[in-house]
């Protein structure tokens, strides 16, 4: 896997249809996909070929020309096109419920599909170049979070991580990862600890090898340990990324990271958020009116297709949690770290 690097497209509209990584078949195989139906990008959405909010969103904004294609091809009449895409519209966003980029960037394509004065296929051209202009912008977005984080890593630091919220978690770059990067340019002293991230292991099978092969010191540790490394003073920050943000800062991220800030509260250590303006739902007051993704129960009892437990055991499997703002010490935007108080910090982010 040596063309693996910090450089990678996790996903990119080309030839009329969505090239992604598969990234079920991390870390055995480098594959790309070619996603080329709507109902196939909904597929790929909900079985995690592609993940991470920000590629999810870039997906769904794909999803919505590939259908647009599909449509145009049973009819000619404008209306019934107009009408057909922007139900199939609605439906992209039920391919998973958490990751708020995915309605930002479907809301988008909408608004092309209700406004424009074009005809079909002018419709659908604008919906493919909308869809490259976002993934354009998601990496120029990554280096501004980047950079902008770079500066609250210490010296020397070891940066805790959770999940994979790196260059396959987006278009490239990568957000929480994106910081790593930034900061790792600066000063090459600096390492990374990354949670394992049960029950789906992006944190080993994904973020270990995001930063090995751009030869990032990093360890793994199963996502019990961080309180014991913190404790020993091993950890200086956490960064980590985020799904939805609601207005008051409260974040919903992966499985596991509400354990992490609660721990690194606890232990004096600064717990940060990377993720871009798109992740932020200020239509939502409170992380409780986050609806949290639900997977299966195979997620939990099997690893590589080996059951790990006692058939017919109960398995509840929560997708993602909320971290109350209380114990995020920043969120990392592409228009500067915005600190509490949120509702204020991020009101006036929406107004730059
Ligand atoms: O279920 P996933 O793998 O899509 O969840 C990913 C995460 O929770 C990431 O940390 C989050 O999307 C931020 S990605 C830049």
């Amino acid at each position: 896997m040596a063309e693996f690097h910090s450089k990678i497209r996790t996903i990119q509209w080309s030839d009329n249809c969505s090239k992604m990584v598969d990234q079920t078949l991390f870390p055995y195989e480098y594959k790309y996909v070619d996603i080329k139906g709507g109902q196939e990008m909904f597929d790929a959405i909900r079985n995690m070929i592609v993940r991470g909010a920000p590629a999810i969103g870039i997906a769904g904004a794909h999803g919505i020309v590939l259908y647009a294609m599909e449509i145009a091809k049973e009819t000619s009449s404008r209306e019934e096109f107009v009408n057909k895409l922007l139900e199939k519209a609605d439906y992209m966003k039920t391919s998973r419920p958490t990751a708020v980029n995915l309605m930002w960037a479907v809301e988008k394509q909408k608004e092309i599909i209700k406004n424009s004065k074009a005809d079909i296929n002018g419709i659908i051209e604008e919906l493919k170049q909308n869809g490259i202009k976002l993934e354009n912008e998601d990496i120029e977005i990554n280096k501004k979070i980047g950079d902008y984080g770079a500066e609250v890593v210490p010296k020397g630091a070891t940066i805790l991580t959770h999940c994979n919220a790196g260059a396959l978690a987006t278009v490239g770059y990568g957000t929480a990862l994106g910081v790593v990067r930034s900061a790792y340019a600066n000063d090459n002293t600096i390492q990374v600890f990354a949670d394992e991230t049960r029950p789906r292991q992006q944190g080993a099978r994904i973020t270990t090898l995001e930063l090995t092969m751009d030869g990032i010191p990093t360890t793994l540790i199963t996502d019990g340990m961080c309180s014991y490394f913190m404790k020993k003073g091993m950890i200086d920050i956490v960064v980590v990324g985020a799904d939805r943000i609601a207005a008051n800062g409260d974040t919903a991220n992966k499985i596991g990271t509400y354990t992490v800030a609660i721990a690194a509260k606890y232990h004096n250590v600064p717990f940060y958020i990377a993720a871009p303006l798109s992740t932020i739902d200020t239509s939502i007051k409170t992380g409780d009116e986050i609806i949290i993704e639900e997977r299966s129960r195979e997620e939990v009892t099997h690893i590589n297709g080996k059951t790990i437990c006692a058939d017919g055991v109960n398995i509840i499997n929560p997708g993602f949690d909320v971290t109350p703002h209380e114990l995020i010490a920043g969120i990392i935007t592409e228009v500067g770290i915005l600190r509490p108080n949120y509702n204020e910090s991020i009101k006036k982010a929406f107004e730059k």
